[in-house]
């Protein structure tokens, strides 16, 4: 704490990453996507919520279930990639609250009576949770493909309707779930030659200011 990681895993975590669209025969295993959610929990949420829900998607079948919501340039680095991650959110995160935020009871009530709250902190937080998940897959030295090209609609029908595994809650009274996609993220080991030249990025003065 207090130092900074060495260059050299500065370079895996963002100098040097890139997101891949094509894939080495490598397998990820079950393992891997166990470490990189036991790194990805420990980044910070509101009131230490977790909202996000990650589906691996490892299998040929559960590939197949998704195609037919992919936009259509999605379609073959999402089939190929090891691993398809559908990162999406739980908007009944809040009944969780009682044991991961146990120091203000009061906490779950205030998300329950107020649905835009609940919406707009599941949103952020899985999004930042999607984005840890790059970060921890990248210091596994795993590769990722972020996508947001394809029908949340048709991803939460699919995989998050009632009726359907919904991480262990009871969807009997939602039937339409309530858990929703906010973006994918395809795993795996990259294929660098594949790459196009790195994109720019904006520079510090016209992307930040100093106040
Ligand atoms: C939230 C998000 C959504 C993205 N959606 C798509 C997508 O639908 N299809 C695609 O090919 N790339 C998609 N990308 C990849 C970006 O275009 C890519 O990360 C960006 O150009 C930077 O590339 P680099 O990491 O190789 O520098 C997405 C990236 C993010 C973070």
């Amino acid at each position: 704490m207090g130092h900074p990681i060495d260059a050299a895993a500065l370079d895996t975590l963002f100098r040097e990453a890139r997101s891949y669209s094509k894939w080495q025969l490598r397998a990820v295993s079950d393992d891997t996507l166990r470490d990189l959610y036991e790194l990805l929990k420990w980044g910070p949420t509101s009131a230490n919520a977790g909202p996000a829900r990650f589906a691996f998607l490892r299998s040929k079948e559960s590939k197949e279930r998704l195609r037919p919501a992919l936009a259509p340039l999605n379609v073959e680095k999402t089939m190929t990639a090891p691993v398809t991650v559908i990162i999406a959110y739980d908007l009944k995160f809040y009944e969780h609250l009682p044991r991961l935020f146990p120091q203000n009871p009061g906490m779950a009530k205030l998300f329950e009576s107020n649905p835009e709250m609940v919406e707009t902190t599941a949103r952020r937080n899985s999004s930042l949770q999607g984005g840890y998940l790059i970060m921890a897959a990248r210091a596994l030295g795993l590769d990722c493909g972020p996508m947001s090209g394809f029908d949340h609609a048709k991803v939460d029908e699919e995989f998050f309707a009632a009726g359907k595994p919904c991480f262990g809650c009871d969807q009997e009274f939602f039937p339409e779930g309530h858990v929703k996609s906010n973006f994918l993220c395809n795993l795996g080991y990259g294929d660098p030659p594949s790459l196009h030249p790195r994109l720019p990025r904006l520079p510090f003065n016209e992307a930040c200011s100093l106040l």
